[in-house]
């Protein structure tokens, strides 16, 4: 059931969206959905050749129009650039997803200034710079719109290893947030999603030591005991971005089998206590109570 498609066909009929970093992993199966739901949606990422690929590959499947811009978000210039072409080619934007980003893991000391640029620039930057332009245009044209970005657990958590990601993705929830209340009077709304492990070659190739694959093996660490399904991410952010939501802004919305939450509460650990001892405490109490009761 979690892997169906879950909203009516018509959900985005002559909506336009754009989705960064749409060319590959989750913004493909997202720009996907959207398509089957009858949008038109615009792909952007620095690579042509896999932007065009896979317009073409889902356009043929879905029957909608995938567009192909090329676009780094890290250069505003580029941005309005590239929101400036969607409107020529589509007449309007309605939607943002900000799903492009950039990671990788590294013990943080090993870090030059660059590398932890070359992150938080994709991530923060390009988040800001995407929402910006549209914003501005949203506002000034009186239009009504709706922004979905891309976040992680570790956004509140904080975490070793990836500390330039965290970085970027703890300010994009506070852009979020903050947004949402500054622009709930121009009528746009913004959510984010956090997602847990949803395997994409682009995160895998990046954040799993070679040689390491089955002690970090990501389904055992959350409380369902499997990965995410693309498509169950795809449900979530078009619920999200659509009028069914309308209610719903400045909001993120985890969906990672309680994986973080598994790793903070104190006393999760006990999972591991094997029934028969759970059988013998519960034993030693009542033993306990009888003899309290005896010498009473
Ligand atoms: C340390 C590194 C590095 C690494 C690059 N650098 N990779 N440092 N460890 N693994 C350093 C380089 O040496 C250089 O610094 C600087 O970073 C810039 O490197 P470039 O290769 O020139 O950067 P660029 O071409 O802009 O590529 C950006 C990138 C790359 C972030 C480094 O990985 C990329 O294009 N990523 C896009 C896709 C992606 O990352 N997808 C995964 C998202 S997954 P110097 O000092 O040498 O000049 C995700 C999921 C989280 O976010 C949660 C999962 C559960
Ligand atoms: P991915 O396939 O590597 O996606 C990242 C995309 O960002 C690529 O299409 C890449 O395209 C694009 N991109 C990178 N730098 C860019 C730039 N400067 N300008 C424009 N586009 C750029 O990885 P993914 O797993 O699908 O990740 C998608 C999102 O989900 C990310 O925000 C990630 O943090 C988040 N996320 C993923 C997971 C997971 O388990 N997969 C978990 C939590 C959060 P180009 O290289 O062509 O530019």
């Amino acid at each position: 059931m979690y892997n169906q498609p879950m909203l009516p066909a018509q959900t985005f009929t002559s909506k336009v969206i754009i989705v960064t970093g749409g060319g590959t992993g989750l913004g493909k199966s997202m720009t996907r959905y959207f398509l089957e739901l009858g949008a038109t949606v615009i792909i952007t990422s620095r690579k042509i050749e896999v932007l065009s690929k896979t317009a073409e590959e889902l356009s043929a499947a879905t029957g909608s129009t995938c567009i192909p811009i090329v676009c780094d978000v890290r250069d505003y210039d580029a941005v309005e650039h590239m929101l400036q072409s969607a409107i020529e080619k589509c007449g309007k934007v309605d939607m943002l997803v900000n799903n492009a980003a950039g990671n990788f893991i590294s013990p943080t000391e090993r870090l030059s200034h660059r590398a932890f640029d070359s992150v938080v620039d994709i991530v923060l930057k390009g988040t800001y710079n995407c929402t910006l332009a549209c914003g501005k245009y949203w506002i000034e044209n009186k239009l009504s719109a709706s922004v979905l970005n891309i976040v992680t657990t570790y956004s509140w958590t904080g975490s070793g290893y990836v500390v330039p990601s965290a970085c970027g993705k703890a300010g994009v929830l506070a852009l979020t947030r903050s947004l949402a209340v500054e622009w709930g009077k121009y009528h746009i709304r913004l959510n984010a999603i956090a997602p847990g492990p949803f395997p994409t070659e682009g995160a895998w190739s990046r954040l799993v030591p070679p040689g390491m694959e089955d002690d970090f093996d990501m389904a055992k660490k959350n409380a369902v005991g499997r990965l995410g399904e693309h498509q169950e991410l795809a449900n979530l952010a078009a619920y999200l971005l659509s009028d069914f939501a309308a209610f719903m802004t400045g909001e993120v919305v985890v969906i990672d089998g309680a994986e973080w939450l598994k790793g903070a509460g104190e006393f999760n650990m006990l999972d591991k206590l094997p029934t028969q001892l759970w059988d013998m405490m519960e034993l030693m109490r009542k033993e306990r109570g009888e003899r309290r009761e005896e010498r009473e």
